[in-house]
């Protein structure tokens, strides 16, 4: 094996045009002799290099070594540099760090590791010396945990990526590193956040957890992150949150949960969220969303429900109408009837919403509910029928069962009224129809929506008032 040795110094006194593109030949310039001129950049990257350079220019600032073949990192690898603040080795197939490879770089602010498929491992004193180092780039290399002591003189450390790993929890080294400001652990392997996994980071702005196969979130685990703007949960497997996931994020500007298999939405959940710009809840299996959800919401722009299974979306969801820029809905499964009558209406007036396919009732499925046109008798609405051809007939047999239907309908619609007060003069003389003065069976279904919605929610209510206390303060999917 030939140990290919390079003389590697520059002069720092050459013109920074020339430096800056100064490539690691074996014909090198004279060496460096020190001086107090300019600082100086080292590019030596796509170099084949195996092994490092024996020497470095004094006064480097930066130094890249990107996509080379260097395999092992010795104790003070790179000698000492007190200028660098640079150091990029991406995209290398380093295996071993030895403990105190960086001394010798006390100003070393951005340390790039990114993408060195064998490193799986980091000792506790990996990164000692490294005092000042602001950002650290592990991305993309093969780590299954890290020490837990490993950070403790990078007290200047903001930001830490560590994507595409193989972490199954988040690193405890990350606890109480009150000056991180961005986290990045998308496309790991975590399963869990405990409730002390993310304590005393009280200058997190950013934290991506998407693409990781999160399944239970403890109670409270974010409760220090008052600081937090940016937060990716997106793509994980939770089922649902804990009552209070999201409690004192008051700082929140996005919140993805999108990609998930929620099914419900709590109403306690983002209570606090008074800041939040952008909310994802796409791609879950949301079936019911609780009212007064968005209520506290109200800096809310754009709200993302597209690709559920949602049939309804009852008016007081929205209740206060603070909102919105864009309210996202395709890909679900619309009942366009009456209770959607009032989304209509909005989309018309504020051209916030498009694309709203209706799956049911069958006469209008595959309409968009802005072409469905809502029957009304006596300037009450009718819901669009099921296309049956044999309900006159059968509408006889269940005539009973119709006539309970409608007085429960009149109930309601007395309860309505009242609640409209005198104002809405279409209400009225609002009632609903008698049986076969409208197409069989519309009316009974009308009532037995609401009837359905009606038991639907007394159902929340109670299992609200007794379903949901915790016990273990955690959630776990099954
Ligand atoms: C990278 O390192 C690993 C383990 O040290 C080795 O098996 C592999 O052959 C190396 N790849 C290249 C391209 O040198
Ligand atoms: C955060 O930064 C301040 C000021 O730079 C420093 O005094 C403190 O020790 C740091 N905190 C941690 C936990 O590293
Ligand atoms: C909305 O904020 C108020 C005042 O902070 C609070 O009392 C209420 O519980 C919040 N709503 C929800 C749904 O959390
Ligand atoms: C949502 O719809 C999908 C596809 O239709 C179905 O497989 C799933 O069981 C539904 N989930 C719920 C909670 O209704
Ligand atoms: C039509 O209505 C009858 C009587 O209610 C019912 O038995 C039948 O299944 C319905 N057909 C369709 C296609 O919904
Ligand atoms: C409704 O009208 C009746 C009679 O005109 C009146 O007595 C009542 O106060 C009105 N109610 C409301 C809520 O306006
Ligand atoms: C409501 O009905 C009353 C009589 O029942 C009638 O005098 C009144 O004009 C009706 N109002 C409307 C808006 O249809
Ligand atoms: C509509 O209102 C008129 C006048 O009050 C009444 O005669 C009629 O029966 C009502 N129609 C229906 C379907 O309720
Ligand atoms: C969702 O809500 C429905 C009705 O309120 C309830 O039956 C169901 O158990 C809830 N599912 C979850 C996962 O909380
Ligand atoms: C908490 O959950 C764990 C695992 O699901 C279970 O073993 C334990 O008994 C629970 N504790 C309580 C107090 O319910």
């Amino acid at each position: 094996m030939t140990v290919i040795t390079f003389t590697v110094s520059v002069l720092c006194l050459l013109p920074p045009a020339v430096l800056a593109r100064w490539s690691c030949v074996r014909a090198c310039p004279p060496p460096c002799s020190c001086t107090q001129e300019k600082s100086c950049t080292v590019l030596c990257d796509r170099s084949s290099i195996s092994e490092l350079p024996k020497e470095f220019p004094c006064e480097a600032s930066a130094i890249n070594l990107d996509k080379n073949k260097l395999k092992f990192l010795s104790e003070r690898a790179f000698g000492t540099l007190p200028s660098l603040k640079t150091l990029s080795l991406d995209h290398n197939n380093i295996s071993f760090i030895t403990p105190g490879a960086f001394k010798g770089l006390p100003n070393l602010v951005e340390l790039r590791m990114a993408h060195n498929d064998y490193i799986s491992y980091l000792h506790t004193r990996a990164f000692t010396g490294l005092k000042k180092l602001v950002r650290l780039d592990l991305s993309d290399c093969n780590l299954f945990n890290i020490p837990d002591r490993i950070f403790l003189e990078q007290t200047a450390l903001k930001e830490l990526l560590c994507f595409q790993n193989n972490f199954r929890r988040i690193p405890g080294a990350f606890r109480g590193m009150e000056n991180l400001t961005h986290i990045y652990l998308e496309r790991n392997r975590i399963e869990a956040v405990a409730y002390n996994s993310l304590l005393g980071l009280g200058s997190l702005k950013y934290l991506n957890l998407q693409e990781n196969r999160i399944n239970v979130i403890h109670d409270q685990s974010f409760q220090d992150l008052l600081r937090l703007e940016n937060f990716y949960l997106n793509d994980n497997v939770l089922c649902d949150l804990p009552r209070h996931a999201f409690k004192g994020l008051v700082r929140l500007k996005m919140l993805n949960l999108g990609g998930n298999l929620l099914t419900n939405v709590s109403k306690t959940w983002f209570g606090d969220l008074v800041e939040l710009e952008v909310l994802y809840l796409d791609r879950n299996q949301l079936v019911y969303i609780e009212e007064g959800t968005f209520e506290n919401l109200t800096s809310l722009i754009t709200l993302h429900l597209n690709s559920n299974n949602l049939t309804t979306l009852p008016f007081p969801v929205f209740q206060p109408v603070y909102f919105l820029g864009r309210l996202y809905l395709f890909r679900n499964p619309w009942e366009c009837d009456c209770s959607l009558e009032w989304l209509k209406e909005w989309m018309e007036s504020y051209k916030l919403v498009r694309d709203i396919p209706c799956a049911s009732p069958s006469s209008v499925a595959g309409l968009d509910l802005s072409e469905v046109v809502f029957a009304k008798v006596n300037g009450t609405c009718v819901d669009p029928g099921e296309l049956n051809l044999t309900t006159v007939s059968s509408e006889i047999a269940s005539t009973t069962e119709n006539r309970f239907n409608s007085l429960i309908s009149k109930l309601l619609q007395q309860e309505l009224r009242e609640e409209m007060g005198n104002g809405t003069e279409s209400l009225r003389n609002g009632t609903l129809p008698e049986d076969g003065q409208l197409s069989a069976g519309v009316g009974g279904r009308h009532a037995q929506a609401r009837r359905s919605l009606l038991g639907f929610t007394v159902a929340w209510l109670i299992f609200g008032l007794i379903g949901r206390s915790d016990i273990n303060h955690s959630l776990s999917c099954t």
